[in-house]
C-alpha cells in the first residue's frame, strides 16, 4: 500500500495535506473521538460552541486552559515532521489542518491554513482583534483584554463559520492541485469532510492514512491502515529515493 501510494506522488506536481487531531495523537494529544476521545467525556455543546461560551466563558476557558497545558508539554511528532519534509519535496504543496495545537508551524511548515483557529491565539470579543497569549496555566480565567472585554480562543466553534478567505483559498487548492493525502481525520465534520470529494471530482488521486476506516476511505486511491507517525516517514523516505 505505501508503495502504490509512493507511485501515485511521485506522479504529482502538486501536492496538498489534509491532517486532523489523529497526526497529534503520538505527540499525547488527545483526539475528539473514538475510544479515549474528548467527545467521550465532554459534551461538545458545553464547551465547543459560542452560546456555551456565552452562558459560562470561565467553564470553557478551564477546558482550553487543560489542554493548553497538555500541548505547552508536547513536541512534534515523527508525522509532522514527515509533512514538513514533504513542503521541501514539492515546488506546490499546501497543508491544510483541522488542529489548533500549533504543533505543525514547530515544525517550521510555511505554506499552511489552520482552518479551525490556533488555541494560543485569542480573539477580544469588543474590538475583534488577535494577538497570541502563551501563559500556561493563564494568569486569569476567563482571561481579558487591555480594554476589559473578555477574550475568546481564535478557534472555529460549532455553529461558526470558518473565516472566508481561508474558504476561497482552501477551495482554490482544492480546484488545482493534483494529489491529496488525507491523514488523522474521522472526515465527519463539515465543511473540511467534503474537501475530498471536491478535489476527487476535480480528477484528483487521494491517499488516506489512518489507524481505521473512515467514511474517506471508499473514495480513495489508496487508504492505509497505520499511525501517520510511521507511514508518512516511509513515504517520505520512498520519495526521496525517486525525486
Ligand atoms: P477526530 O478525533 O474526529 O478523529 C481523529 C482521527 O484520527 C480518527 O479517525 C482516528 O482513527 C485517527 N487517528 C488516531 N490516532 C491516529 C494515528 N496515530 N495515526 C493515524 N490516525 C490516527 O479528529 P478530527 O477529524 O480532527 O473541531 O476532528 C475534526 C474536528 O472535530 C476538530 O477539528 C474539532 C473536532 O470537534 C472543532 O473543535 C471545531
Amino acid at each position: 500500500m505505501v508503495q502504490k501510494a509512493i507511485e501515485i506522488l511521485k506522479k504529482s506536481s502538486s501536492l496538498l495535506v489534509i491532517t486532523g487531531a489523529g497526526i497529534s495523537a503520538e505527540s499525547g494529544i488527545p483526539t475528539f473521538r473514538g475510544k479515549d476521545g474528548l467527545w467521550q467525556n465532554y459534551r461538545a455543546e458545553d464547551l465547543a460552541t459560542p452560546w456555551a461560551f456565552q452562558r459560562d466563558p470561565e467553564t470553557v476557558w478551564k477546558w482550553y486552559d487543560w489542554r493548553r497545558g497538555i500541548i505547552s508539554k508536547a513536541k512534534p511528532n515523527k508525522g509532522h515532521i514527515a509533512i514538513k519534509e514533504l513542503e521541501d519535496l514539492y515546488e506546490r504543496f499546501f497543508l491544510i489542518t483541522q488542529n489548533v495545537d500549533g504543533l505543525h508551524g514547530r515544525t517550521g511548515i510555511k505554506n499552511m491554513i489552520e482552518i479551525h483557529g490556533n488555541l494560543w491565539r485569542v480573539r477580544c470579543t469588543k474590538e475583534g482583534r488577535t494577538f497570541l497569549l502563551l501563559d500556561t496555566p493563564l494568569k486569569e480565567i476567563p482571561p481579558r483584554c487591555t480594554c476589559g472585554a473578555i477574550l475568546r480562543p481564535d478557534v472555529v466553534w460549532f455553529g461558526e463559520s470558518i473565516p472566508q478567505d481561508l474558504m476561497d483559498k482552501a477551495y482554490t487548492l482544492l480546484n488545482t492541485y493534483e494529489t491529496l493525502i488525507v491523514a488523522g481525520t474521522s472526515g465527519v465534520v463539515y465543511p473540511v469532510a467534503s474537501f475530498p470529494t471536491i478535489l476527487k471530482a476535480n480528477g484528483g488521486k487521494i491517499v488516506e492514512i489512518n489507524i481505521e476506516k473512515t467514511p474517506i476511505s471508499d473514495l480513495a486511491d489508496i487508504s492505509i491502515i497505520g499511525k501517520t507517525g510511521e507511514i508518512l516517514p516511509e513515504i517520505v523516505e520512498g520519495l526521496k529515493k525517486i525525486i
